[in-house]
């Protein structure tokens, strides 16, 4: 059994973040969660592009932006010059979805969509035909805060997804992202889930080297 796991920044010591960071890439982890947030889309505030660019400098690892704002079209430049690899947007916060996903590509990132947990993956029906979306963002949680329990339902809507990609020779990658801990992480890739987001349970305390270990040995990668 085998995913990417992408530990999430929103959930670390800002003090030290580069630090920490660093400690997981020699930790073995490659890819990095970036939980961008402009206080209209959701009620949080995070950060957003020069704290990424400056984080650039630190570290290889692919830098995956999850853009919680209203109107991402406007971020997507900055955030390709900053060294951005992936970016997954909202359908709720996108005027023209298509057009946004479309952007993200050409810019030469790998553009996503990111499903909240009422939404429905059918609207994405057409997007797939054109194979321009190159990964399905199912939220395990409400966006905005970290630390919130799994939604059970996200299971049986990995799977159902999954298995729509699947039938139709579709080949976006299925990320996770919400309430996910030692004891859950196998059940959702086990769903179909390839590419699973971890924030609180990574950054939950300061052994960052041991709570990155422990997933893997879950997951025997
Ligand atoms: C929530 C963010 C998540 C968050 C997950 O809106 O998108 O990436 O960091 O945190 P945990 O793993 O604590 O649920
Ligand atoms: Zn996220």
């Amino acid at each position: 059994m085998t995913a990417i796991l992408s530990p999430s920044i929103l959930a670390a010591d800002f003090s030290c973040l580069a630090d920490d960071v660093q400690r997981l890439e020699k930790a073995g982890i490659n890819d990095l969660h970036l939980d961008v947030m402009d206080g209209h889309f959701v009620d949080n505030i995070t950060f957003g592009v020069d704290v990424i660019k400056h984080l650039r400098a630190k570290t290889k690892m692919n830098f995956d932006a999850h853009l919680m704002v209203e109107n991402p079209d406007k971020f997507l430049s900055g955030l390709k010059n900053a060294g951005v690899n992936s970016v997954t947007v909202h359908v709720e916060a996108c005027r023209h979805l298509y057009h946004t996903v479309e952007m993200i590509n050409k810019l030469g990132m790998q553009g996503g969509v990111v499903l909240n947990p009422a939404t429905d993956f059918a609207s994405l029906k057409y997007m797939a035909q054109d194979n321009i979306i190159k990964k399905v963002l199912i939220m395990s949680v409400e966006p905005g805060y970290g630390g919130q329990s799994y939604l059970p339902m996200s299971t049986q809507k990995i799977k159902d997804l999954a298995n729509w990609r699947d039938e139709n020779g579709y080949e976006f990658i299925i990320q996770v992202d919400g309430g996910i801990n030692l004891n859950n992480i196998k059940t959702v890739v086990e769903a179909g889930a390839g590419d699973i987001v971890i924030g609180s349970a990574m950054f939950k305390n300061r052994e960052l080297e041991k709570n990155a270990a422990d997933f893997k040995n879950v997951l025997g990668i």
